[in-house]
């Protein structure tokens, strides 16, 4: 049995014993630390803590998300590695975002659907009865539909602001359970169950710059985190928002993004897709990581968060960290298929 030392983000810390052959995470759940996961095989990167001292190793038979030379510098997948020596481990949340929120079931109701593009439905759910339901700009749900038994993973596009009502950005996807409700089914009034709030993809109060990178609905919690950014108290920080979609036919919210540009003059934008037909489109060609790479890193504090699916965070992280960018400053969110993402549950 090996002691590991969880040192939180705001300077809490929490021991745990960890089993031989039991992985980090499981030992921390199985003793009420319920530290923040996804996927729970290695493939999400939601688990992911620093090591300070001591010997936490990748399981031999796991194959994991980590870059290598994230591994190299220390950063260890708490789903999928075991606890070899007394050890200690960073985490890059606070302990307050784990203990000072519940997760719960709430009951709600739908009480809008528009189409911003056609494959991307914004989804407006109304709280029933639980006004106590809160949540931090960033973190996501888990919806479940009318009829159907499983559960989907949804960003929350507002802040809590809006409560009663919770905005959603929804790639529609053939064949797929919520979206062919969504594309067919979906009306006004309809009973859908939320359990959260979930997930460590939140503002940090720092000062310094911030790249906001989303691909197609990714934008969802980053537009989440824009709005939180309007209203923090003193001055705000430069902003830096790359923001692409496939194409040009499926480019959506630009005149919500040119409001926030409008609220917020230290807010820059660049709008990419990856195919422009137009030879006068103002859009980047190219995917919203490749349009970040013209531009210089000068402020060694910068601070990214990158919501997408799982390839463009792989491209993010690497070119970021390839600029400048410390590692430990790189925040994303992953948009993993819901196969992935509730593998383990
Ligand atoms: C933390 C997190 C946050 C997320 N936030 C958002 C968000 O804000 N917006 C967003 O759009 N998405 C988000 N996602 C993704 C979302 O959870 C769903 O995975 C996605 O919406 C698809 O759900 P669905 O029910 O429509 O499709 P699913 O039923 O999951 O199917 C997905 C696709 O796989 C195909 N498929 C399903 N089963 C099979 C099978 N057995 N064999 C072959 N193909 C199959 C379907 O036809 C479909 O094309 C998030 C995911 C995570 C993990
Ligand atoms: S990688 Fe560990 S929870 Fe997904």
């Amino acid at each position: 049995m090996r002691t590991v030392t969880l040192h939180f983000e705001d300077g809490e810390q929490r021991r745990i014993k960890v089993r031989e052959g039991e992985f980090v995470l499981d030992a921390a759940l199985r003793q009420g630390v319920p530290l923040v996961h996804q996927c729970r095989s290695g493939s999400c990167s939601t688990c992911v803590a620093q090591l300070i001292t001591g010997n936490i190793e990748t399981a031999s038979d796991r194959s994991t998300s980590l870059l290598a030379i994230e591994a190299a510098e220390g950063k260890r997948l708490l789903c999928s590695s075991y606890a070899h020596a007394d050890s200690e481990l960073a985490l890059h949340y606070p302990a307050s975002l784990i203990y000072g929120t519940r997760i719960k079931v709430v009951e709600a109701s739908v009480a809008a659907l528009e189409w911003p593009a056609p494959s991307v439905a914004r989804l407006t759910l109304e709280l029933a009865t639980d006004r106590d339901f809160t949540f931090r700009s960033g973190q996501y749900v888990r919806l479940k539909i009318p009829g159907a038994n499983e559960w989907r993973s949804y960003s929350i596009a507002s802040t809590v602001r809006e409560l009663p009502c919770l905005h959603f950005l929804i790639r529609i996807l053939e064949g797929g359970v919520v979206s062919e409700y969504l594309r067919t089914r979906c009306r006004q009034g309809d009973e859908i169950l939320i359990e959260g709030p979930m997930g460590a993809f939140i503002l940090r109060p720092v000062k310094a710059p911030q790249i906001f990178i989303a691909g197609g609905t990714g934008l969802a919690p980053i537009m989440a985190m824009l709005d939180e950014m309007r209203y923090r108290p003193g001055p705000r920080p430069p902003m830096l928002l790359s923001f692409g979609c496939a194409s040009e036919r499926q480019f959506f919210y630009r005149d919500e993004i040119e409001l926030r540009q409008w609220w917020m003059p230290e807010l820059r934008v660049i709008l990419s897709a990856d195919r422009v037909e137009n030879r006068n489109s103002d859009l980047y060609e190219g995917n919203p990581v490749a349009a970040v790479a013209r531009e210089p890193i000068t402020d060694r504090e910068t601070v990214a968060y990158l919501c997408g699916p799982p390839t463009m965070i792989e491209a993010g992280r690497r070119q970021l960290t390839e600029m400048g960018l410390a590692p430990e400053h790189i925040y994303a969110e992953q948009f993993l298929p819901s196969a992935i993402s509730l593998a383990g549950r």
